[in-house]
């Protein structure tokens, strides 16, 4: 979620219908949702079926689009993203408060029109689409054929069916694969286009169907991102990304129909393959029928006095959970910080956008054999490489406080007692986490200096919205935030010198009036660091574990928020290089993307208000009716290189497009092997 960048990254929500307003007319027996719930695989346009047989309410409809409009005041990058600068201008333009109102006119036929999907990952409306993303798709629409782009040796590129893609299918499908093969001409297996050569999908050259995914995935990433997206990739952990032509968070295509060219055959094939939706992780099974659906899945929020828009007042199902989770660890860092003066706080920066939830397990022979090298953790694990002298941290996540901050410093240890002398640090897939986490790698990395101490991320500022800057005041002078709990305390922050501000300091006055695309806006004071040594969890080394310029970064652009606050830190500040995997050649990839600063969910902003005195107040959200949650940029980092403006829209060009082969393609192993040569 969101987190932050560039396009979208910013800004989702996940949610859900109630059911109560809804009056459902279908008896059971042709109830379409009937023959869809509860079943483990289902045909995509049985449950399309399901999904347009609700009517909009306007009712919820006008609720969402008031809170979402609300939530987007404390938003930090509204103007900015109504056109970035260069190099980012084509790809970023939009007027999120135009799509609103846009969307607010028009009308839709069904719930899925809206795009708004109980329970399903679900958008309103093309544009946003790249806004608004559920991680929990009720179902989830497989193609049994995840995609790689890969280039020869002769430069030249092509796109093939992933070489590993019946051991992926055979292995995460095995209950469907007989539904897949039966589709298939006689005489071709599906093993049989492990590797095959694409050279239509749906009868148009395939680089237009990545193009036209791109236009609708990503969030606000980096053209190259997004057309990466349509592509299978792994995550450290170690996890199967299907990419975006075999993994659909909504039942959109039935089938695809492909012109292959199988490996060391003469001629090419035409095989059509039906797109299977299978339940996802965590629908609850106990659900019948429309009714049960969106009353089991969906809940009212209605009632102010037994629930609010906190995290905390949210029922206890598989859905909420899992979507609030992410934006918990700032919210449970300041409510166990009962002492004020702890200045405790656990910002996160996570990229929301809708990166499709995947439970896609890695091949074993795809996965680099552990080393039992000390360090490992849910989050990171480290390698030596055959050379000796080149450490690997895989790290598929800043998701860790104390304990990650140990493990990364234990294993980078680790490496340098058996003789690293340089570092791959693979970020594939890593969408950001804990904000200090990223800090404290750069530090335990750089060694301490002028760019790791005090402040080792970067500075951000927050939005100074009417409402914000109320609820600031009323902390100041009415003492509504004796413990601390608030986001907007003064005792969180320090200024631009890194001195903690004063505990009455009102940072949001006056507020910093800018000019942003045409729009006024206004910004707190510039916010400096933020991650206090007394927080370590250990002593940081008093030298450079590794020097910048023995430091390698690898991922495929998609390394988002507290991700991007290390990975530009490392890079433009002490000299580390970078490398993407894949891409098209012709594009410049960027080796991060929505770099935010930090993020979190929309509707804290509703209970900031409440504790402030001012739920009232014309511009505070009212009661989401659904359950959903929006993730935003709260603040925006400043760039290094121009420390002025956003770090966000500021250039990120990887030193290495490296080329993928059809013997390196999704191998980690293989993969850091070949980096070695190319960039030490
Ligand atoms: C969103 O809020 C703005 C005020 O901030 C208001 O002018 C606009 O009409 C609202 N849009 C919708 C669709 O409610
Ligand atoms: C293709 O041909 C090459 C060379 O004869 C052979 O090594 C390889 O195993 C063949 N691959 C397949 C999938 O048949
Ligand atoms: C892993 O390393 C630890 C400490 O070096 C050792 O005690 C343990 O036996 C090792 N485990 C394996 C499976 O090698
Ligand atoms: C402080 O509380 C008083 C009484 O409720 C209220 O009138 C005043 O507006 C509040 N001031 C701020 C800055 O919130």
């Amino acid at each position: 979620m969101v987190h932050t960048g560039n396009r979208w990254a910013s800004l989702s929500i996940l949610g859900s219908v109630l059911a109560s307003e809804v009056t459902i007319q279908t008896r059971q027996s042709d109830d379409p949702c009937a023959k869809v719930v509860g079943k483990k695989w289902v045909d995509p346009a049985v449950l399309r079926a399901c999904f347009t047989s609700v009517p909009v309410d306007p009712d919820l409809k006008e609720n969402i689009i008031d809170v979402i409009n609300k939530t987007l005041l404390f938003h930090t990058s509204v103007n900015y993203q109504i056109s970035a600068p260069e190099p980012f201008t084509n790809d970023v333009h939009e007027d999120l408060v135009k799509d609103l109102a846009r969307i607010s006119d028009q009308s839709y036929d069904s719930e899925f029109d809206l795009h708004l999907l109980c329970t399903s990952h679900y958008v309103i409306g093309w544009i946003l689409l790249k806004l608004i993303s559920l991680q929990d798709a009720v179902y989830i629409n497989f193609l049994p054929i995840p995609l790689v782009q890969l280039t020869d040796t002769y430069g030249a590129q092509t796109i093939n069916i992933a070489p590993e893609a019946y051991k992926v299918a055979s292995a995460e499908f095995a209950d469907q694969i007989s539904v897949w093969e039966a589709a298939l001409p006689d005489g071709i297996s599906l093993e049989s286009l492990d590797g095959a050569t694409v050279l239509s999908i749906n009868g148009e050259d395939p680089l237009a169907a990545v193009d036209q995914n791109a236009e609708a995935t990503g969030g606000f990433e980096g053209l190259g991102t997004r057309q990466n997206s349509f592509f299978s990739s792994y995550q450290q952990g170690w996890t199967y990304l299907m990419g975006d032509f075999a993994q659909q968070n909504l039942p959109l295509s039935d089938s695809a129909t492909l012109q292959v060219q199988r490996v060391n055959q003469s001629l090419a094939d035409t095989i059509t393959l039906p797109y299977r939706a299978r339940i996802g992780p965590n629908t609850m099974i106990d659900v019948t029928d429309t009714d049960t659906w969106r009353s089991g899945l969906c809940i009212a929020f209605t009632d102010d006095s037994v629930t609010d828009n906190s995290v905390d007042s949210y029922p206890d199902t598989p859905t909420i959970r899992r979507v609030t989770k992410q934006f918990m660890p700032r919210l449970a860092g300041s409510a166990s910080s009962n002492s004020p003066s702890s200045k405790s706080k656990r910002g996160v920066n996570v990229m929301h956008d809708q990166a499709l939830v995947s439970n896609v397990v890695f091949p074993p022979s795809l996965t680099p054999p552990s080393q039992n090298i000390s360090g490992n953790s849910a989050q990171s694990e480290f390698f030596m490489l055959d050379d000796g002298i080149t450490g690997v941290l895989a790290l598929g996540s800043f998701s860790g406080e104390a304990d990650l901050q140990r493990a990364l410093l234990h294993g980078l240890m680790g490496l340098k007692s058996k003789g690293a002398k340089q570092l791959i640090v693979d970020l594939t897939n890593n969408g950001g986490g804990v904000m200090c986490t990223a800090a404290w790698l750069h530090r335990i990395l750089a060694g301490p200096k002028k760019t790791t101490e005090p402040q080792a991320i970067l500075d951000t500022k927050l939005r100074a919205n009417p409402l914000a800057q109320l609820i600031l005041k009323a902390i100041i002078h009415n003492n509504t935030d004796p413990d601390g709990q608030s986001a907007y305390n003064p005792i969180h922050f320090t200024n631009a010198d890194n001195v903690p501000f004063a505990t009455d300091f009102d940072y949001m006055d006056p507020a910093v009036k800018e000019m942003i695309n045409e729009h006024e806006d206004a910004f707190s004071q510039r916010l400096g660091s933020e991650c206090p040594p007394i927080n370590w969890p250990a002593p940081p080394p008093d030298e450079a574990l590794f020097e910048g310029n023995k430091v390698v970064l690898v991922s495929n652009g998609r390394c988002a928020s507290s991700c991007a606050l290390f990975a530009v830190t490392m890079a433009k500040e002490e000299g580390a290089k970078t490398v993407v995997l894949g891409g098209r050649k012709s594009i410049q990839q960027q080796y991060c993307g929505t770099v935010g600063g930090e993020s979190t969910n929309g509707f804290s902003f509703y209970d900031e208000a409440k504790a402030a005195g001012l739920k009232d107040h014309p511009l505070n959200q009212p009661i989401l009716k659904v359950q959903g949650i929006v993730g935003l940029t709260w603040r925006l980092a400043f760039g290094v290189e121009d420390p002025t403006q956003p770090e966000e829209w500021q250039d990120h060009p990887a030193d290495l497009n490296m080329p993928l082969t059809a013997e390196i393609v999704n191998n980690p192993l293989a993969i850091w092997n070949e980096v070695v040569k190319q960039m030490f």
